[in-house]
């Protein structure tokens, strides 16, 4: 996708982050804005920066880890602007815990955020974008916890495995009905964000705090180590630039943090041999 100008940007997980910086690439090439957030909060302030710069811009407050309100989210956008675009699933959380601790709850809550939610998503998009019948991009925000796998966050990886998966066999499938859908994963390593905060957007009906698991070691020292990631990640300035430039140029995977390039061969390599994780070599 080359020609943004007046077409819609549909971006979740806007009121911060990766959201907010993808939204002032897109405004930046005139593009009209439908910003979603759980936090109404901060979705209000990122649309108020819009409108202060003249953007046309439309905020919906929407849990997207909800099929109707996604639903919801996409109705808002058809009514208001007829069309839709460019669709930016992005909005996401990072729960750590071991497997045997980690509530089902959080399973729930984390596979809704950053798997169904895309689900939920395309599944209300694709058919729109396939009766508009233009060029039109579907960007799905994964991780490069998506193509390598670490210890301590089982549920991030697995959810951020299945949105790599998801988006490539869509793509298979936009192609067999010879679709102009075209579609990207974005896979970056560790950036400043507020991602380490997940616990404010945790959703009401995951807020059940009575197992011991949240009183835990693991509980906080999960929380400390994703606080530590984050802060000490890349700066976010270029990831705007970064998506939309992969975009531009129709890249399907696109990646940021090259130090990670050699482990994703690597990871390959071992499939291929047969060899599993090894946590010596991880820390090595
Ligand atoms: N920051 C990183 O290091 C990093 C690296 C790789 C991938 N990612 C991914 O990037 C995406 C954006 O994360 P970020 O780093 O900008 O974090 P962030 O916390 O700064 O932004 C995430 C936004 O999503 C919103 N959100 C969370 N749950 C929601 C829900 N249920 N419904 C609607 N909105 C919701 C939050 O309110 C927030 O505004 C996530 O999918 C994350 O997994 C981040």
């Amino acid at each position: 996708m080359r020609d943004f100008k007046d077409k819609v940007a549909l971006i979740t997980g806007a009121g911060n982050g990766f959201g907010f910086e993808i939204a002032k690439e897109c405004a930046d090439r005139e593009m009209k804005l439908v910003l979603v957030d759980i936090d109404k909060e901060d979705l209000q302030a990122a649309v108020s920066f819009f409108e202060k710069k003249g953007v046309d811009v439309t905020g919906v407050e929407c849990d997207v880890t909800l099929d109707l309100e996604v639903e919801k989210m996409v109705s808002t956008a058809i009514e208001n602007y007829g069309s839709i675009d460019f669709l930016v699933n992005n909005a996401g959380v990072a729960i750590p815990g071991p497997v045997w601790k980690l509530p089902v709850q959080d399973w729930d809550w984390i596979v809704g955020a950053n798997l169904m939610s895309q689900v939920y998503a395309m599944k209300r998009v694709i058919p729109i974008m396939i009766k508009q019948d233009s060029e039109c991009h579907i960007l799905n925000v994964a991780s490069v916890a998506g193509l390598i796998t670490s210890n301590g966050m089982p549920a991030y990886h697995a959810t951020k495995h299945a949105s790599v998966a998801l988006t490539e066999s869509t793509s298979y499938d936009l192609q067999a009905i010879n679709s102009k859908i075209k579609m990207s994963v974005f896979c970056p390593g560790f950036v400043q964000t507020d991602l380490h905060n997940y616990e404010r957007h945790r959703p009401e009906r995951f807020m059940d705090k009575s197992d011991p698991y949240y009183s835990s070691y693991e509980y906080f020292s999960g929380q400390k180590r994703a606080e530590f990631v984050i802060t000490t990640g890349m700066p976010i300035e270029s990831i705007g630039l970064s998506v939309m430039n992969g975009i531009e140029e129709e890249q399907f995977y696109i990646l940021t943090h090259p130090l990670y390039n050699t482990l994703i061969g690597k990871r390959v390599k071992e499939m291929l041999e047969g060899k599993g994780p090894d946590l010596v070599a991880l820390r090595g």
